[in-house]
């Protein structure tokens, strides 16, 4: 019998809801934990503010059709005196999401790595959005000889493009109605890749229209898809348009394929 694994931090959406959906495509049964992990919260980050929602969470995954939740409580993951953490390079330093959040990946890759062993699971479903989070747990699994095989998710966007995130909850009405603005500016430079243009000059225009629409642009890359490198030469193997950017005080992230 396969098995699937689907680690959340609760607070569930359509984009979670969708990484069960694609565990029971692929596995006959599927696992899905909810752990709102402390170890990847930096101090002054939104850990006490996270959503916490348990209770329509677990609804929700039982009418999805999981056959297991597992929500530990904190000393059940880290007990005291916890004092191991997983820590990776490669993807985990791509200057991305590690630039801003440098305690960000340790944190993930430990509790992923609990998780995966705790679990044994066959495959471990990860949504698209968290780009590089998907590549550093899949290299993480890989490295450490984890027999979980990792399977990419695509991310389900709302209708107007706005990519689904539990931080979403934290945006105004108006910082909503601007939010998938940022969806639309990848797409534009997307294009404009495709067209040829220089690559320098388009994620200039791209962070100068975010500004001007209020966002505050964390970094905008194009990255070689499989590794996150910069990209040397084009064309090169398959890329990927990855950003973040801040609407107010929330922290948009988002990435399309070129
Ligand atoms: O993507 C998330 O929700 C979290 O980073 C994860 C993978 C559940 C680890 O805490």
């Amino acid at each position: 019998m396969r098995t699937a694994l689907v680690p959340t931090m609760g607070a569930l959406h359509n984009g979670h809801l969708r990484l069960v959906e694609m565990g029971l495509r692929t596995a006959d049964r599927v696992v899905t934990t909810i752990f709102v992990n402390p170890q990847q919260f930096a101090p002054g980050e939104d850990l006490d503010a996270y959503p916490r929602t348990e209770k329509s969470d677990v609804e929700k995954l039982r009418a999805a059709g999981v056959h297991l939740i597992f929500a530990p409580p904190l000393l059940e993951m880290y007990q005291e005196g916890f004092c191991t953490s997983v820590s990776t390079a490669g993807p985990a330093k791509a200057g991305l999401e590690d630039k801003s959040r440098p305690h960000f990946f340790e944190g993930v890759t430990t509790v992923v790595a609990k998780l995966f062993i705790a679990a044994g699971c066959d495959y471990a479903m990860f949504g698209e959005k968290d780009f590089q989070q998907l590549k550093v747990v899949t290299k993480m699994a890989r490295d450490l000889s984890i027999p979980t095989s990792v399977i990419g998710v695509p991310t389900v966007r709302a209708d107007d493009g706005l990519a689904l995130a539990s931080r979403n909850a934290y945006l105004s009405e108006e910082q909503r109605s601007i939010a998938p603005m940022l969806h639309q500016t990848l797409q534009h430079l997307a294009t404009d890749i495709r067209n040829g243009k220089n690559m320098t000059r388009a994620c200039s225009a791209a962070k100068k229209t975010l500004k001007q629409n209020g966002f505050k642009t964390d970094y905008v890359e194009i990255r070689v898809a499989e590794t996150l490198e910069p990209v040397k030469s084009v064309p090169e193997a398959e890329l990927r348009i990855l950003a973040a950017a801040w609407l107010g005080k929330t922290r948009l992230i988002d990435n399309i394929a070129v």
